[in-house]
């Protein structure tokens, strides 16, 4: 039994622009069951939200207030543009503003942002509520917290990677986020890893610290999933959607990433065109459909990474394509549950191939989509559901020879070997849900 209250604290407030209604996607389609299931508050920002909690849907919900321009400086700035990609290894996009003033700017917007939540959080948490933080946004919450309000239990769960403290510890802001977060009881990661990069971390920069610090990798709502899949699962549906598509008569293989430098879209595209160059015999060649969602479109690197995206699509395309085939199918936009359920149905091979990525949950949203137990996965080594989904066929996203040779054995592998690993991960999957990752997080932090 759960006796505190649960506050579960995220970037966002999961609700339509009008908050009129819940949203999923993401980080919210996640947790909104595991908020129904507890009864637990959201804490969140929405821009012109009540200054009165308030409920949708049946969520209780609290918004946390800031202007435009300081929410930008945090989101895009600080978060977006320095911890993203730093946390994600690839430091590389990092930004740098051209003034010192600029970079010390989104620190401090991230730490006023952090404060107006923590301020908020202050105001409502009854006595020894829990207080669950979500993710990179509001690393510094437990600290401010802990100086607030001591009475409440500060956890934290991080969906993206944590870096190899050697790319940390040069950063100036290093020592104050890590011991800032430090003040957590808990700290939830995706991956072991992930958790001894932490661990690490802590003992170099705040060796005062003392969270316990665990892998809980999260997982997804299976039940809405399966009721889709069985409904959608039928040879019909499957050679409407091909037909859609125009991907009928030949192989499929699908990708469904946001626009982000992180998925490895590029790789991915140059893999596939190394596969098409190197087909050998009269088998009808394959097309990759690779849903893009826009995401952070305001960030220069973002918008660089699309222009990349669209010119090696281009490319391949004017190289292999022909009057009657299309090698890359772009399809832009986001697309709702049951439309991605019906494209995880029809394709025959998904590949989930991000450079660096916490889980990945498209990888698990494939496997319980494929109640039939057929269709393959092609599973970077560098998505944290590599850890789990041992079946799938694991590959070194960088290595452009193990993914273009990872797609071809994924096109050529039997009817039962497909089988047979598409049965222990879906065994896998089902069996270890976003309700369960939300009970045992909460139990080692309660
Ligand atoms: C990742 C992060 C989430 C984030 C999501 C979408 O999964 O871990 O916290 O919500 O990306 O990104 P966005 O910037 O649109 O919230």
């Amino acid at each position: 039994a759960i006796l505190r209250e649960v506050l579960i604290v995220a970037n966002r407030l999961p609700v339509s622009v009008d908050a009129s209604t819940l949203t999923s996607g993401g980080l919210v389609s996640a947790l909104a069951p595991v908020s129904d299931a507890i009864g637990s508050t959201w804490v969140g920002w929405l821009e012109n939200g009540p200054a009165e909690p308030f409920v949708v849907d049946g969520q209780r919900l609290v918004a946390v207030h800031t202007s435009r321009e300081q929410y930008a400086r945090y989101y895009e700035g600080f978060a977006n543009q320095v911890l993203w990609p730093v946390f994600h290894g690839l430091g590389e996009y990092e930004t740098h503003p051209p003034v010192q003033s600029e970079a010390a700017n989104w620190l401090n917007a991230y730490r006023k942002v952090n404060r107006a939540f923590a301020e908020r959080i202050a105001e409502v948490a009854s006595n020894g509520a829990l207080v669950w933080v979500q993710d990179y946004h509001l690393l510094l919450l437990p600290e401010m917290l802990r100086s607030l309000r001591p009475d409440l239990r500060v956890a934290v769960f991080l969906h993206i990677p944590f870096p190899d403290p050697a790319a940390l510890v040069t950063k100036p802001w290093a020592r104050e986020l890590v011991s800032e977060l430090g003040a957590a009881q808990l700290i939830g990661t995706q991956r072991e890893r992930d958790a001894r990069h932490l661990g690490a971390a802590l003992h170099l920069l705040s060796p005062q610290s003392s969270p316990v610090v665990r892998a809980f990798p999260i997982s997804i709502d299976t039940a809405p999933i399966l009721q889709e899949a069985n409904r959608a699962s039928s040879p019909s549906t499957v050679t409407s959607v091909r037909e859609r598509l125009g991907v009928t008569d030949r192989p499929m293989l699908l990708g469904v990433d946001r626009i982000d430098y992180t998925k490895g879209i590029i790789e991915r595209i140059e893999a596939f065109s190394a596969l098409l160059g190197s087909w050998e015999g009269s088998e009808p060649l394959p097309t990759l459909v690779q849903v893009l969602t826009p995401t952070r479109e305001t960030i220069p690197a973002y918008q660089g990474y699309l222009a990349r995206v669209n010119v090696a699509t281009t490319e391949v395309n004017r190289q292999f394509g022909t009057a009657s085939y299309t090698p890359i199918v772009n399809i832009n936009g986001s697309y709702s549950l049951p439309e991605l359920i019906e494209l995880f149905l029809a394709t025959d091979v998904m590949c989930v191939t991000p450079l660096r990525d916490g889980m990945n949950l498209v990888a698990k949203e494939f496997v319980a989509s494929r109640v039939d137990d057929s269709g393959v996965l092609l599973l970077s080594s560098e998505a944290g559901a590599a850890d789990e989904l041992h079946s799938a066929l694991i590959v070194d996203p960088r290595s452009q020879l193990e993914l273009t040779d990872g797609m071809r054995r994924a096109l050529k592998m039997s009817d039962e070997e497909m089988r047979i690993r598409m049965r222990s991960l879906r065994k896998h999957v089902l069996g270890h849900t976003v309700h369960n990752w939300a009970s045992n997080f909460i139990k080692a932090a309660s």
